[in-house]
């Protein structure tokens, strides 16, 4: 049973560490990655245009968007390089046993 406010996007040992995947919310469509172990949800839509970011290139804690490849923190969702002039939305997340959870957007 998903605590209230999280949805079920997927589980853990279907996401190895250094990957990632898209899932969808009630908010929208989310990027799921597994850094070192940690989980982290990001919005999955490029703020620049549009591009889906789970198509892209994760490298560590960094993901490049696949059209004009901005770079964004996974973490934080920081915009670190290229034409975006926004950050990532990020997501609460929830990893209960194997299940990945993700909650309302972080303030
Ligand atoms: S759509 Fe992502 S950098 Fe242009």
């Amino acid at each position: 049973m998903p605590p209230k406010g999280f949805t079920k996007v997927g589980s853990l040992s279907q996401l190895a560490e250094g990957e990632m995947m898209a899932a969808d919310i009630s908010g929208g469509r989310v990027l799921i990655a597994n850094v070192d172990g940690d989980v982290f949800a990001i919005a999955d839509a490029c703020p620049h245009a549009g591009a889906p970011m789970s198509e892209g290139y994760l490298t560590d804690n960094m993901v490049e968007c696949p059209w004009h490849a901005s770079v964004f923190n996974v973490m934080t969702g920081k915009h670190r390089e290229g034409p975006s002039r926004a950050d990532l939305t990020t997501y609460e997340v929830l990893v209960e046993g194997d299940d990945i959870f993700v909650g309302p957007e972080m303030l």
